[in-house]
């Protein structure tokens, strides 16, 4: 149990600068969602836009929506929100394909701009980082020249905060570059990264965005570099002028030219209204909370003895790895009790606390609800070891 009483827990929330921000979530009653670092929840926005785009945009408006209903330009409309929250001019950010296919446009165009360039990843990174990885260096060959390091800005694992600053000046020193994967930082750190001079990176759109399933992904790089490089996916809606139909590529300014082809507009307009959960929100606010939210939690589980994994809150983004060796059963067990968190073998159960949806209270009662799990064995139960698909 917590140390806290319910009385200091009340005054955290009531004090708490975000405390506005779940009434723009649509959140099923009786659920503590822990998981909005593997697939946020819909705010009440997307879910309003999703039906606006289907029937109206869609329905009524018909092809003239590409004009008039701005879908043309969603991939950098989102993108600009999404600028704000990373912390780059709102012009250097497209959202289009997934983490992985941005990922290799990205790198591959890196390769080529930088004859000799080695591609270089940790094989603990994020497994389709190192899978996309592996694949385009045997397409384009070794190198033994500058580095391109692929590196996660939070490990998907423990949360670990990587030391971005460092890592920068490490690799920009070695004439390289670093491509940040941001699927779990972005909303959720105050990453400031153009100040911290990164000029590229990828990241997920379903994670702490709040997409929404399969929403499409991000890109981000930097103006001056962008303009440097060709991405191999060479589609017609990163060229220039798509609509001129002419045989000859010209890659669109900046980061337009990773587009490849027509952009997933449905799920852009669920993300795009997604976004707008954040406005009014301060990013140091969203840090700070995360790791408070996970400190309170991790306070109340203290006295159960699980090993955690995660590092303390000063270098933890938003989730919290607690190790037990059925913790896949003890995961189903906590889903059937309301607490929704995901499993990562070998033994890791995850506990990601969302700032803008989560009240403080809503960690001390997840926590004390495991605490009630693993006491009674609940988790015992046989139908709690059935494997699913998605864990
Ligand atoms: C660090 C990281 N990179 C990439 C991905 C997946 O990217 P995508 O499915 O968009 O290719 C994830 C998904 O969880 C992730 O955590």
């Amino acid at each position: 149990m917590s140390m806290r009483s319910p009385a200091d827990i009340d005054r955290l929330d009531a004090e708490d600068p975000l405390r506005q921000a779940r009434a723009a979530f649509a959140l099923p009653d009786g659920v503590i969602y822990l998981d909005g670092n593997s697939l946020g929840p819909p705010t009440k926005k997307a879910l309003t836009r999703l039906r606006a785009t289907a029937e109206q945009e869609w329905g009524e408006g018909l092809i003239r929506s590409w004009n008039d209903a701005g879908w043309f330009d969603l991939p950098q409309t989102c993108g600009a929100k999404i600028a704000r929250l990373i912390g780059v001019d709102p012009g250097d950010v497209l959202v289009c394909d997934s983490v992985s296919v941005n990922l290799f446009k990205l790198a591959a165009a890196l390769k080529n701009a930088t004859p000799g360039a080695r591609l270089v990843i940790d094989r603990a990174e994020f497994p389709t980082d190192v899978y996309m990885i592996e694949s385009l260096a045997a397409l384009l060959g070794p190198g033994d020249g500058p580095p391109i390091l692929i590196k996660s800005a939070i490990d998907f694992r423990t949360a670990a905060i990587a030391d971005i600053d460092r890592i920068e000046g490490r690799t920009r020193a070695q004439g390289g570059v670093v491509v940040w994967d941001l699927s779990h930082a972005a909303g959720l750190l105050d990453l400031r990264l153009k100040a911290r001079g990164a000029r590229c990176a990828v990241g997920c759109g379903y994670k702490f965005l709040n997409g929404g399933p399969g929403a499409p992904a991000f890109v981000y790089v930097e103006r001056a570099l962008a303009d440097t490089l060709r991405q191999p996916l060479a589609g017609w809606m990163g060229h220039a002028r798509p609509f001129d139909f002419r045989p000859d590529y010209a890659p669109a300014p900046g980061v337009r030219r990773f587009a490849a082809g027509t952009p997933q507009i449905l799920s852009l307009a669920a993300l795009d209204a997604a976004l707008d959960a954040f406005d009014g929100a301060s990013m140091p606010d969203v840090e700070t909370k995360a790791r408070r939210l996970g400190d309170l939690f991790l306070e109340g589980v203290a006295a159960l003895g699980l090993p955690c994994l995660s590092p303390p809150s000063a270098s933890r983004g938003g989730h919290v790895s607690l190790s037990h060796p059925q913790g896949y059963s003890v995961m189903q067990a906590l889903i059937a009790r309301g607490v929704i968190g995901d499993f990562r073998p070998p033994d890791l159960m995850r506990f990601g606390f969302s700032p803008l949806f989560l009240r403080y209270a809503d960690a001390a009662r997840a926590a004390s609800i495991l605490e009630d799990v693993l006491r009674s064995e609940q988790w015992r139960a046989p139908h709690f070891a059935d494997r699913r698909t998605v864990t």
